[in-house]
C-alpha cells in the first residue's frame, strides 16, 4: 500500500469511529445504535454511498479549533431502501452530542438538495442535543436552512423523521414540518422548551418522557405517528412506511401483482350489529376489504376515534380514512379532523387514492371542542377533502348524521365513488333527536308522549335511517351488499386510475389553520 493510500484508510477509520469509542460504548449502554450502525439497518445491504464524510466544522471559538471530528456529526448520504433510492442523514450522538453547526446543516442540506432534483424521499434519523451551542447564530441559521428546504420539498418528496434521541427547542420543527414522525420509547423526546425550563416557567415538575416522550407525543399530542418500541422496530416501520408512497408527486406508488381472485368477504355481512348505537370495530371493515395483511395503521393510539392508514387493494396502495365506532362512538372531534385531515392532504400529494369508510354520528358537542375552535379544525378536514384530486371513494356503512356526512368525502364536494350498505342511515341527526325536535309540541300536548315520541321516532327512521332517500338522488352510486364491497372497490378503483383533475388556478389556498 502506498503512504498516501494509507493515508485515506487512516481517515476512513477516524471518520468510522465518530466521537470515539468510549462515547460510542456510552451510546449503545443507553440502548441506542450509533448514527451509522442506523444507516445499515435501514438502507439495503450494501447500498450505502456516503457524502461528505470529511467535512469538519470552522469554529475557532470556545477551544474548537483544538476539537475536530471528521464528519461533523452527521452521517448524509445515499443508499436504496427496497431497491429504491433513498437519501439519508443520520445525526451522530458521540460527536458533540448531535449537536448542529454550520458545517452539519450544509450536509444536510446537500443531501435535502438532491434529494429535489432526483426526485427520491428523505429519511432523517436525529439524535442531537440541539443547536451547537459554540457557534451561535450559525447554527440557527443552519436550522433555519434546514426548515427552509423541508417547506420547500413538503409535497413534493415524502419526508421522514424518526426521533431516536434528543430533539430540543428549534431542531423540533425540522420534524414538524416532514411528513411522518417516529420515535422510540424511552430513549427519545422532543419538546421546546426541557423539563427545568418548564419548571422554572410554570412550576410543573415533569420528566422528559413525560414532557415529550414517545407516549405522550403518540397519544396526547399527536406529534408522532409512530411510538416504536425499539430502535429496530422503528427502522422497519420507516422501510414500511415507505412501501406505500412513491419517490415523489409526479410519481405513482408501487403496485404489487395481483391476480384476480373470489373477492366475495361475506364476513362482511355480519359486522354491523343489530343495534344502531352498538359499536363495531371499523378496523375489521378494513382488514376484510383490503389484501390481507396490509393495512399498516398510523397514528394509531392518537384520536382514536378516526383510523387513518396505507393498505394495498388489488396491489395498489391506498389512503384508508374509517370513522371509529369503537371509540366515542366515531364522532369527529378536533383531535379527529386534525389526523385526518393532515393523512388525506399526504395522500393527495403523493397520487394515494383515498378510500372513506364512514359510521359517524356528528361532531362531538360541548365547551371544550368549541372553545378550542373544533369549527376551524373540523373545517380542516372538509377543506382537505374537497382539495384532494385523487380518486376518492366512499363507503358508508351505518351513520351518517348532519355536517359529518359532508365532510366524510360526500358527493358533494368531489368524491368519484359513493357507496352505502342496506344498514346506511343518511340523516340530519339520529331519528329520536330529530323526532324530539320537529315534533315537540305534538309530543307535549298529546295524551301519551312517551307513546307519541316513539311513534315518530319510527316515522322518521323509516323515512330517514336508510341510504335509499340518498340513493335516489344519486347521491349515492350505489346501495351494496357489504359482502360486495371489496370486489366493488376494485373495480372502482380500478375505472378511476386514469383520473385528472384540476384545482383553480391560484397560488395557494388558504386552509384553515
Ligand atoms: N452543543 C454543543 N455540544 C453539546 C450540545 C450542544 N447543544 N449538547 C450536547 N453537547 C455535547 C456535550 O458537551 C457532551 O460532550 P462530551 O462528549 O465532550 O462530554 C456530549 O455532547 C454529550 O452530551 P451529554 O450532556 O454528556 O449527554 P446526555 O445524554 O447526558 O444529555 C442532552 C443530552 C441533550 C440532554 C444535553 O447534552 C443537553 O441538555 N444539551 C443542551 C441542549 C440545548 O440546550 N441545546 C441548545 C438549544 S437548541
Amino acid at each position: 500500500k502506498s503512504a498516501k493510500t494509507e493515508i485515506l484508510d487512516h481517515k476512513n477509520a477516524e471518520a468510522e469511529l465518530g466521537g470515539g469509542q468510549k462515547r460510542i460504548d456510552a451510546q449503545h449502554k443507553k440502548g441506542k445504535l450509533t448514527a451509522r450502525e442506523r444507516i445499515a439497518l435501514l438502507v439495503d445491504e450494501g447500498s450505502f454511498e456516503e457524502i461528505g464524510k470529511f467535512v469538519m466544522h470552522r469554529t475557532r471559538d470556545f477551544g474548537l479549533d483544538k476539537e475536530h471530528y471528521l464528519g461533523d456529526g452527521v452521517v448524509t448520504g445515499y443508499g436504496t431502501i427496497h431497491g429504491r433510492l433513498t437519501y439519508v442523514f443520520a445525526q451522530d450522538f458521540t460527536v458533540f452530542g448531535g449537536a448542529l453547526s454550520e458545517t452539519h446543516a450544509e450536509k444536510i442540506c446537500k443531501i435535502m438538495d438532491l434529494a429535489m432534483k432526483n426526485g427520491a424521499p428523505v429519511v432523517g434519523l436525529n439524535d442531537s442535543g440541539g443547536a451547537r451551542i459554540q457557534e451561535g447564530v450559525l447554527s440557527l441559521a443552519g436550522y433555519a436552512d434546514i426548515f427552509y428546504r423541508n417547506t420547500l420539498a413538503s409535497g413534493v418528496v415524502p419526508q421522514i423523521s424518526a426521533v431516536m434521541g434528543p430533539c430540543a427547542g428549534g431542531a423540533v420543527y425540522s420534524p414538524a414540518i416532514t411528513d411522518f414522525i417516529l420515535m422510540v420509547e424511552n430513549t427519545s423526546y422532543m419538546f421546546v422548551t426541557g423539563p427545568n425550563v418548564v419548571k422554572t416557567v410554570t412550576h410543573e415538575t415533569v420528566t422528559a418522557e413525560e414532557l415529550g416522550g414517545a407516549s405522550t407525543h403518540s397519544t396526547k399530542s399527536g406529534v408522532t405517528h409512530f411510538a416504536c418500541a425499539n430502535e429496530l422496530e422503528c427502522i422497519q416501520y420507516i422501510k414500511k412506511l415507505l412501501s406505500y408512497v412513491p419517490q415523489n408527486c409526479e410519481d405513482d406508488p408501487i403496485r404489487l401483482p395481483y391476480e384476480p381472485a373470489d373477492e366475495n368477504r361475506p364476513k362482511l355481512n355480519a359486522i354491523i350489529p343489530e343495534n344502531p348505537n352498538q359499536p363495531y370495530d371499523m378496523r375489521e371493515v378494513i382488514e376484510e376489504i383490503v389484501d390481507a395483511g396490509s393495512f399498516f395503521e398510523v397514528h394509531k393510539a392518537f384520536a382514536e376515534n378516526i383510523v387513518v392508514g396505507f393498505a394495498r387493494l388489488a396491489g395498489r396502495s391506498i389512503g384508508v380514512v374509517g370513522n371509529q365506532p369503537a371509540i366515542l362512538a366515531g364522532v369527529l372531534d378536533i383531535d379527529a379532523s386534525t389526523k385526518a385531515a393532515r393523512f388525506v392532504r399526504f395522500c393527495d400529494s403523493f397520487n394515494i387514492p383515498l378510500l372513506v369508510l364512514e359510521d359517524v354520528p356528528g361532531f362531538l358537542p360541548g365547551t371544550d371542542q368549541e372553545w378550542n375552535a373544533i369549527i376551524t379544525n373540523g373545517a380542516k378536514l372538509l377543506y382537505a377533502f374537497c382539495e384532494a384530486t385523487v380518486p376518492r371513494v366512499t363507503v358508508i356503512t351505518r351513520k351518517a348524521y348532519g355536517g359529518a356526512y359532508d365532510v366524510m368525502n360526500s358527493k358533494h364536494i368531489g368524491a368519484d365513488m359513493n357507496y352505502a350498505w342496506p344498514t346506511a342511515e343518511i340523516a340530519v341527526m339520529g331519528a329520536s333527536g330529530a323526532a324530539e325536535i320537529i315534533f315537540k309540541r305534538e309530543i307535549a300536548e298529546a295524551a301519551d308522549p312517551q307513546a307519541r315520541l316513539q311513534e315518530k321516532v319510527l316515522d322518521y327512521t323509516n323515512k330517514f335511517a336508510n341510504p335509499y332517500r340518498a340513493a335516489h338522488r344519486g347521491y349515492i352510486d350505489e346501495v351494496i351488499y357489504p359482502e360486495q364491497t371489496r370486489q366493488k372497490l376494485i373495480r372502482s378503483f380500478q375505472m378511476l386510475e386514469n383520473k385528472v383533475a384540476t384545482l383553480p388556478k391560484k397560488k395557494h389556498g388558504n386552509i384553515p389553520l
